[in-house]
């Protein structure tokens, strides 16, 4: 596995054609947002999106992206990125076959959707499958992509780029490894979001009011995020550092870190994630 490291702020994403995204909801509208920011004009996108809101149809407009056009009016797209429910697929992919026949790069983003399953609409094509998450709507994501044979070192950086503008990035070579990313960092932001809430209860439950309660459990969470996210700073080491012995800390990691404690735990929930996501790609 590698890591790419995010592009710097300024860093502008190189594309030799169109870049068409089908399906601009929650996640497709995060990534057209990073793409924005990181310079790739308007006049490049084509989205496809049957129902538009008023805040795609206002961005589409003041950018000049290109909204529902016929398929056969897009002869160079580079990419193809698949952004609509996994469920929806069977439906929607063979409208986008056109584009994969005159050599787009297929991504796709939806979960559970293995590359057999895009390569019977997309045969011969190069694809990538990705998994992002939702901090990428700020520019913070992580995303693990897969590529098939067909996908050369430069539809890989073009993969590569496109995902990480809108956070970090990492190639798995084994497909079956998508399950247990769905579970760690696909699912990961709910488990962090939890973390916030009980931590505010707990500290209800100790006597703070709950709206400083949940100011204190958040912006805690925050700030130790961001501090693990600096290069070299390990989380263990982080942990250890601010803990003292016999301190404060040290008797609450004592409940934590106990036989049943939160890694028990985690193990469990990451595994029922991991099977779940392998039933539903079924
Ligand atoms: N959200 C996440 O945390 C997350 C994380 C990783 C991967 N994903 C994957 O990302 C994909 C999108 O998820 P989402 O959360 O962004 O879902 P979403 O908000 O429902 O977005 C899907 C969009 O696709 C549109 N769509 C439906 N049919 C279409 C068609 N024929 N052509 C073009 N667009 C069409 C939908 O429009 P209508 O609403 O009008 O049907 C909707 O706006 C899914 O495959 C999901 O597995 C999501």
């Amino acid at each position: 596995m590698s890591i790419q490291a995010p592009p710097a702020a300024k860093a502008s994403l190189e594309f030799p054609g169109s870049l068409v995204l089908a399906g601009a909801g929650k996640m497709g509208d995060a990534l057209l947002r990073g793409w924005l920011a990181r310079g790739l004009t308007g006049p490049q996108m084509v989205v496809f999106e049957p129902a538009p809101s008023p805040e795609l149809q206002a961005l589409t407009a003041a950018q000049a992206i290109r909204l529902n056009p016929a398929i056969s009016d897009i002869q160079d797209a580079a990419v193809l990125v698949l952004a609509v429910k996994p469920q929806v697929m069977p439906d929607v992919l063979p409208q986008f076959q056109p584009l994969a026949v005159r050599g787009a790069l297929v991504l796709s983003i939806a979960a559970g959707k293995p590359v057999s399953f895009l390569e019977q609409y997309f045969a011969g094509a190069p694809i990538v499958r990705a998994m992002p998450n939702t901090p990428a709507a700020i520019g913070l994501g992580m995303s693990v992509l897969f590529a098939n044979s067909r996908v050369t070192p430069a539809k890989q950086d073009l993969a590569g780029g496109l995902l990480g503008a809108v956070g970090e990035v990492a190639w798995i070579a084994d497909e079956s490894l998508m399950d247990a990313v769905t579970a760690v960092s696909g699912s990961g932001p709910a488990y962090v979001f939890l973390l916030i809430e009980a931590l505010a209860k707990a500290g209800e439950k100790a006597g703070l009011d709950s709206e400083l309660s949940y100011l204190l459990a958040r912006q805690t969470v925050s700030g130790a995020a961001a501090l693990a996210a600096q290069p070299d700073h390990p989380a263990a080491t982080l942990r250890e550092n601010v803990t003292s012995p016999g301190g404060t800390t040290a008797a609450a990691l004592e409940v934590l870190m106990r036989a049943d404690g939160l890694q028990s735990l985690m193990d469990e929930a990451v595994l029922a994630a991991t099977r779940r996501s392998r039933e539903l790609a079924k």
